[in-house]
């Protein structure tokens, strides 16, 4: 009797034991599926995920003395790092997939990251608004974009002739997002603060999250997803901007329906995508959202630089200031006019130079095996990113590590050379625009949105750090350099230049 009592109890306890080896199994066997080893015939410069999250920057610093490709252990996966040399010969190689790479780098499948699936799932229909749209109407949104950044600042530092203080990062987010937004969304959304807050937290909770999901194990992601603040923040984002988008889009594909294709008088992103979907399913909000997460993060982060780099020279501040005031005096607001802003365009291009964002650039999958020109074979079914080392090498840039706002402006006065060296011109020795056929198509609207905002401020208002801060120091992880959140500087509103509308 006794013995027929404990058969049920050892029975459980057995089936528990096998469950438990069961789950432990599979859990080793997943692991192992998802700790892939490095690839052979590269050499191995660390295999510690944490050093490249931590330090990603230096890691590649000593990766720079190996004579050719060296692989490193990232958030995700094996990375290749490949020399900057080899940035011509591949960069229109039809081998290598840009979207492939950065679609296993962003998560694109889980809920709430969509924005980033239809920059790269949904054909090309993004990078064919940005070029055929966008860039071609450039002339027609200068306007807008002028009255935009007065009203912006007006808003952001007021009129007085007493110093403010102000958070720099934060507000250059708000002038970016609203600037973005009068050109993406039109003056219906661009002042409306549910959308700006949409915009810009969709932006920073994304990104994070995305920073976040790499820095866990591929087994531990789709848990933790339902779970992190900056996940759940994402898709809260997204849900909103659904609300906020689809009765725009609904007014807008009425608007073009009645008028005729091309017919439209507004000029934004949301007729430009109804007109370029030709029957193609678009999720407008996630479009929207995509535009937003490339315009703003970047540009801001531009901007941000080149605002940090007047702090630390103020000395550059009235050439500039002189330039802006001639070339508007001469040409106004035209194309024309941005064009002649010569120095303003070397003086961001030297910034975008000595403090670019991103240590590498060009992150491709190479969907069948790659050869390089030392032989050197990047295996299909691997990640390769090259490195932006020329930038800060005197080989390419006479003093390089010193920041000379003429010398891109100077090399353009050479024979020949004229339209080449512009901050918008993607070249193998400064690749922060990327380079080759997947090159930033945004870089024009991005280029002129940024030197309008310069320019306005420069002639409009004062700006230092607030004395006796600490100098800011970059924020660094992965490869990344972004300005820090906290610098503060003091403005005030000047006396005199007018600015032609
Ligand atoms: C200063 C601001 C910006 C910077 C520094 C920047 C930089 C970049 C970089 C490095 C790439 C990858 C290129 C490669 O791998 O070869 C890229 C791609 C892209 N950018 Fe930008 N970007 C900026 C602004 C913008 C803006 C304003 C837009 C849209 C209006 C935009 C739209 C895109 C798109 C759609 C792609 C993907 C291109 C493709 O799939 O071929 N970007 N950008």
């Amino acid at each position: 009797m006794e013995h027929r009592g404990l058969l049920p109890g050892l029975t459980q306890s057995w089936t528990l034991l096998a469950l438990g080896a069961t789950t432990l199994v599979i859990t080793w066997l997943l692991y192992v599926r998802n700790s892939k080893r490095p690839y052979a015939g590269i050499p191995v410069l660390s295999a510690d995920r944490n050093e490249y999250l931590q330090n990603g920057r230096g890691l590649l610093e000593r990766g720079k003395e190996l004579p050719s490709c060296f692989q490193v252990q990232t958030g995700t996966n094996w990375k290749i790092v490949v020399p900057n040399r080899f940035a011509q010969e591949l960069k229109n190689n039809p081998d290598l997939s840009f979207n492939d790479a950065h679609a296993r780098d962003s998560f694109t499948s889980y809920p709430g990251l969509e924005p980033f699936r239809e920059i790269l799932e949904n054909d090309t229909f993004i990078q064919e608004v940005v070029r055929k749209k966008l860039t071609q109407s450039l002339g027609l949104i200068t306007a807008g974009l002028v009255e935009e950044t007065q009203l912006t600042y007006r808003d952001l530092f007021g009129e007085s002739k007493e110093w403010k203080i102000r958070v720099i990062k934060t507000d250059v987010q708000d002038i970016i997002a609203r600037l973005s937004s009068r050109v993406f969304l039109g003056l219906d959304l661009c002042r409306n603060q549910d959308w700006l807050n949409v915009t810009k937290n969709y932006t920073y909770s994304s990104f994070e999250a995305i920073s976040e999901l790499r820095s866990h194990h591929a087994l531990a992601r789709p848990i933790m997803q339902w779970f992190s603040k900056n996940c759940t923040q994402a898709r809260l984002y997204y849900k909103k901007a659904q609300i906020l988008i689809q009765p725009v889009v609904d007014l807008r594909r009425a608007q073009v329906k009645a008028e005729g294709e091309g017919s439209s008088k507004i000029s934004d992103a949301i007729g430009w995508m109804v007109e370029c979907a030709r029957g193609r399913s678009i999720d407008y909000a996630a479009a929207q959202l995509s535009f937003s997460l490339a315009a703003i993060h970047l540009s801001s982060e531009t901007m941000t630089m080149c605002l940090l780099q007047l702090c630390d020279m103020p000395e550059l501040v009235e050439p500039l200031r002189e330039e802006c005031r001639k070339v508007l005096r001469e040409n106004g607001w035209t194309k024309q006019g941005l064009q002649e802003m010569k120095l303003l365009d070397s003086f961001m291009k030297e910034c975008q130079r000595t403090r670019d964002l991103l240590a590498t650039s060009m992150l491709r999958f190479a969907k069948v095996p790659v050869k390089l020109s030392d032989g050197t074979v990047i295996p299909k079914g691997s990640t390769l990113m090259v490195m932006n080392d020329w930038a800060h090498s005197s080989e390419h840039f006479l003093n390089a590590e010193k920041f000379d706002m003429k010398r891109f402006a100077k090399l353009r006065e050479r024979p020949g050379e004229h339209n080449q060296h512009l901050f918008s011109t993607p070249s193998a020795d400064q690749m922060g625009w990327g380079f080759g056929e997947h090159a930033c198509p945004g870089r024009f609207f991005a280029s002129n949105e940024i030197k309008i905002a310069l320019c306005i401020l420069l002639l409009e208002y004062d700006f230092e750090y607030v004395p006796g801060d600490e100098p800011p120091q970059d924020v660094k992880f992965e490869i990344v350099r972004l300005a820090s959140p906290s610098t503060r500087i003091r403005i005030r509103k000047r006396e005199g230049d007018s600015i032609p509308v």
